[in-house]
């Protein structure tokens, strides 16, 4: 049995930054889920044991191990898993050496493999709707990766204004959205293509002891609660504002965790002062945010597309390694590929 999924990656607007076990965010999240950006992943299922990786066609043992420690999490709700081996080819669109990560995009592509076979073999999922069941098993995998199997915008965790929100997998977001949220663009710029000095996990881990965690969790809510009326109303400017501190939030924490640490680098800099100096001259709603590295996502809605496109390209690519930037949008979500 051969089951194939595209699944998107997404970039979140409040950050989550901070977990506890099973992989339970501190502080909840919201995120746009992009569309250019995505994994394709086919899961072969067949009776037996082990696992076997092909990335882009090329056997990829290094791999591997997370797959097996992804099994293994999930093992409690599909336990069927245990008697059969999974060959799994996958193929990321955006270059694996873009400094890009795949978690979000290949753990849900994954899931909702995962999901889908064990309906064919008429199992009962734990959740009656297999999509937050491909949330639940996604968030195990990588937290971020449950909100990537949704299109639009998707919050994840408890907050008082989201209701129906969940610590344990994400749902669409069940607010208003004013629809120019509906086709923001996201221009990822590569400043720094290689591996993250330090990763997501060891990040999230220093948030246990971080002198300022209360406070931001509390910021996290409290910036979940201002974007219902930002997002209803359209206002794209106190959007960008909201966002970008977010951005420097999250960077902030890491540079005041102990050890600190900075994972922007010179440029990501130089691009976040371009930007701040065109909005300020020009009046154009155009903004930015990080994720948990050092490449810049370029936020602004799709009316001003034409000239925010040529800004990137003359004023902020000299700045990317190798001038390089991938065009992206919000997307709609998940394809099978049945
Ligand atoms: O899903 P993880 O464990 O790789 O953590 C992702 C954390 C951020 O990307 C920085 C924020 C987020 O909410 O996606």
């Amino acid at each position: 049995m051969k089951i194939g999924w595209q699944s998107p990656s997404n970039i979140a607007l409040v950050k989550y930054w901070g977990k506890r076990d099973p992989q339970l965010p501190s502080n909840p999240s919201i995120s746009f889920t992009l569309e250019a950006c995505h994994s394709q992943t086919f899961v072969e299922f067949e009776v037996g044991q082990g696992i076997s990786l092909h990335l882009d066609g090329v056997d990829t043992p290094s791999f591997v191990p997370k797959i097996s420690q992804f099994i293994e999490r999930i093992l409690p709700r599909h336990p069927w898993l245990a008697d059969y081996r999974l060959t799994v080819e996958t193929h990321n669109s955006f270059p694996h050496s873009s400094g890009i990560a795949s978690s979000a995009s290949g753990m849900s592509a994954l899931a909702l493999c995962v999901v889908d076979a064990a309906i064919a073999l008429g199992h009962t999922l734990a959740e009656a709707d297999p999509r937050r069941e491909a949330s639940i098993l996604s968030r195990l995998g990588s937290g971020s990766a449950s909100r990537s199997v949704y299109g639009g915008l998707v919050a994840w965790g408890e907050t008082p204004s989201v209701p129906g929100g969940h610590d344990a997998y994400a749902i669409p977001y069940p607010h208003a959205v004013h629809p120019l949220f509906h086709t923001f663009c996201d221009v990822v710029v590569l400043v720094d293509v290689g591996q993250k000095a330090v990763s997501s996990t060891a990040g999230h881990a220093l948030m246990d002891k971080h002198p300022f965690a209360q406070q931001r969790f509390k910021q996290a809510h409290r910036h979940m609660a201002d974007l219902r009326g930002i997002l209803s109303q359209g206002e794209v400017l106190p959007f960008l504002d909201l966002v970008e501190s977010e951005a420097l939030t999250l960077h902030g924490l890491m540079m005041s965790s102990q050890p600190s640490y900075i994972l922007m680098r010179p440029n990501t800099l130089h691009i976040l002062e371009a930007i701040r100096q065109f909005r300020h001259e020009s009046g154009m709603p155009i903004g930015f945010t990080l994720d948990a590295g050092s490449n810049v996502h370029v936020l602004f809605p799709k009316e001003v597309e034409q000239s925010a496109m040529r800004f990137v390209s003359d004023v902020l690519a000299p700045y990317a390694k190798d001038h390089r930037f991938i065009a992206d949008r919000v997307g709609q979500g998940p394809v099978s590929l049945q």
